[in-house]
């Protein structure tokens, strides 16, 4: 579904992800993990457009995605989550989705309000799909609810629906559970798997271990930039490499 080839983004001096090639499997959860300061979050910064490659390619599909706008590449269909997750408060969850969607699919602030003001009809099939994305995550009763007021597991909920709004066939979720309890992250793993039973593919960063390793099909591992290990759940957990840099540290939590 994405194939990644040497790709490389510098931010002056230091080199936050360096040389990664690997591919995200199509109807997979695809999981990356690392320390602190591993560029995982870079990498979803360059699939998603936020910031174009120092050199590598990005293919998604067959196309060259690399260096498009966040916009051009919501529409392709790849969408993601953020680590904290910001939504305004003083409006409905519902209204939230309505214009988070277009936040992530017009270029520029005039097209969100242009758009906002053309269309009556669009209006209410955007209402239509924000209702279906409430839905999917299970926050239908909440949909009238001010965002201020929701949970953080709520929050996490709402996220997800954010980034299911642009109907994408790839999400990149980035530390989707942090700040959760063990039950709430079951729930949210639950989600997670739902998302491919319907067709989806996952690309998950998360610092939890328990989850990763029940829930991914794949991990790669992260370390000052570069890929240090690949594999299924079991192998990683065994790779010396790998405790060294990570799991026998105080950065994986349980
Ligand atoms: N916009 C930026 N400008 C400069 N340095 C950045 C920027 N984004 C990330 N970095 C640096 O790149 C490295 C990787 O960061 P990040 O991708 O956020 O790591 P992770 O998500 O694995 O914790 C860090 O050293 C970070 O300080
Ligand atoms: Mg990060």
């Amino acid at each position: 579904m994405l194939e990644i080839e040497h790709l490389t983004r510098r931010f002056g001096g230091l080199v936050a992800v360096d040389d990664v090639s690997t591919v995200i499997e199509q109807g997979r959860i695809n999981a990356i993990i690392g320390p602190n300061g591993a560029g995982k979050t870079t990498f979803f910064n360059l699939i998603n457009g936020t910031f174009a490659p120092t050199s590598g390619r990005i293919r998604f599909r067959g196309q060259e995605i690399g260096g498009l706008r966040v916009d051009e590449i919501a529409r392709l269909g790849i969408a993601r989550t953020f680590q904290t997750t910001t939504l305004f408060n003083h409006a409905s969850v519902l209204d939230n989705l309505i214009v988070g969607h277009r936040l992530r699919t017009q270029s520029t602030l005039w097209d969100v309000l242009a758009h906002t003001a053309r269309l009556r009809n669009d209006e209410r099939i955007c209402r239509e799909k924000a209702r279906d994305a409430l839905d999917f995550v299970g926050l239908s009763p909440i949909a009238n609810r001010l965002a201020g007021d929701i949970s953080q597991e709520e929050r996490k909920r709402v996220a997800f629906a954010l980034a299911l709004s642009t109907e994408p066939s790839l999400v990149l979720l980035d530390e989707p559970a942090g700040g959760l309890n063990p039950e709430e992250t079951e729930g949210l793993s639950e989600l997670i798997r739902k998302f491919v039973q319907h067709g989806l593919t996952v690309c998950l960063v998360e610092h939890k271990m328990n989850m990763i390793m029940k829930l991914a099909d794949k991990i790669m591992v992260l370390n000052y930039g570069k890929k240090i290990a690949e594999g299924a759940p079991a192998a990683i957990r065994v790779n010396p490499a790998v405790i060294d840099a990570y799991l026998g540290s105080e950065h994986a939590e349980v």
